[in-house]
């Protein structure tokens, strides 16, 4: 035991393309959206987080906004390990440290990362101070998180609907039987309403804007029950240039997102189609769980549901479930053994 073992702290993280979660003492102590600004002359990090998310879109040359991950993996390895490192130490318990302790951590990773990608997430933790790094698949940190008990020899469909990813799969005794990640999730969702934007109403609007459409007035049916109120949305006119507004409805935004939501539902009845009869049979009676910012779409649930004919849960708080199941996983080293990768 080294001389600094003593102060090894544990921490969890899902380190998410939309947003970085981190569990500290059972408690969510960063919930930040993943991204950095880089200062282009000096290249250093001079904002992240909620701070570097106001400035997206509203940089000048010498700032850059960067969303180190993307499809739910890292494409920009010195962000990604700055911001890493950053929510790390910026975490209140820790910031009165005079070194950064070392550290236990349990960190998820999307179903349909490579080997190499695996290595280089590992390596990261490694360098910001990880003494001891278990990663754990996102669909399982999410079915723990829900509170499915996954070692037993029951199946449990979850669908992980995030920034970057759709992760689906089937669970049952601590692995996972069958699986498929697609990149159809909430970015793909906004970039659907730009373009729609653009094509239906000749209005130009940044990413930014395109997601407060998606949360203000998102939906993935154009008959919800209880639809919200239109939306003015402000932008810059495509013909004259000028800045305009118009009123969106939640029934325009079902119809850009509509393609984009059939790919997600094909993908979940393909996987239903290889999932072994006797768990079919399971998910049958337990039905579907739903996980991730994507699942929180108006009516989602519902066009699931009739999709496949499963009734179809959403999970309690779905843009934490996967950081609470990684952080009941480091809890738990021992009894999740299994399903940690080391
Ligand atoms: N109310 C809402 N309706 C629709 N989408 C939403 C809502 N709230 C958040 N989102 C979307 O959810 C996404 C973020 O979800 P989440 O934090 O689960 O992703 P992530 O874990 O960072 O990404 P990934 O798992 O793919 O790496 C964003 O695209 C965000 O726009
Ligand atoms: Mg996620």
């Amino acid at each position: 035991m080294g001389f600094f073992d003593f102060m090894t702290e544990d921490i969890a993280i899902d380190l998410g393309t939309a947003n970085t979660l981190i569990i500290h003492n059972d408690k969510v102590v960063i919930d930040s959206p993943s991204i950095v600004a880089r200062d282009r002359i000096s290249g250093k990090i001079i904002a992240v987080g909620k701070e570097a998310n106001m400035m997206q879109g509203k940089t000048h040359e010498n700032i850059k906004t960067i969303r180190p991950l993307k499809d739910g993996v890292i494409a920009d390895f010195d962000a990604s390990e700055k911001m890493i490192s950053m929510l790390i130490k910026s975490i209140p318990a820790l910031k009165k440290r005079m070194f950064t302790p070392a550290l236990r951590m349990v960190v998820c990773i999307p179903s349909g990362i490579t080997e190499v990608e695996m290595r280089a997430v590992k390596e990261s933790c490694e360098r910001v101070n990880g003494k001891e790094v278990y990663l754990i698949h996102e669909p399982m940190a999410a079915a723990i998180g829900i509170g499915i008990d996954i070692m037993q020899p029951k199946g449990n469909m979850i669908v992980d609907i995030g920034g970057g990813t759709t992760e689906i799969a089937v669970i049952a005794l601590g692995g996972i039987v069958c699986d498929k990640s697609v990149k159809i999730a909430g970015d793909v969702f906004t970039n659907d309403i730009v373009y729609y934007m653009r094509t239906q109403h000749n209005l130009f609007v940044g990413e930014s804007t395109a997601e407060k459409i998606k949360i203000q007035v998102g939906a993935a049916i154009e008959d919800l029950e209880t639809p919200p109120e239109e939306m003015s949305v402000q932008g810059r006119d495509l013909l004259t240039g000028k800045p305009k507004q118009v009123a969106v409805s939640y029934r325009e935004i079902a119809k850009a997102l509509d393609k984009s939501i059939q790919r997600i539902e094909d993908a979940v009845m393909e996987t239903l189609s290889q999932t072994p009869p006797e768990l079919a049979a399971d998910i049958y009676n337990t039905g579907i769980y739903l996980a991730g910012g994507g699942s929180m779409l108006r009516g989602l649930d519902k066009r699931i549901s009739q999709k496949t004919d499963l009734p179809v849960y959403i999970a309690e708080d779905p843009l934490r479930a996967v950081v609470r199941g990684t952080g009941m996983a480091l809890k738990n080293l021992g009894k999740f053994k299994s399903v940690l990768i080391k």
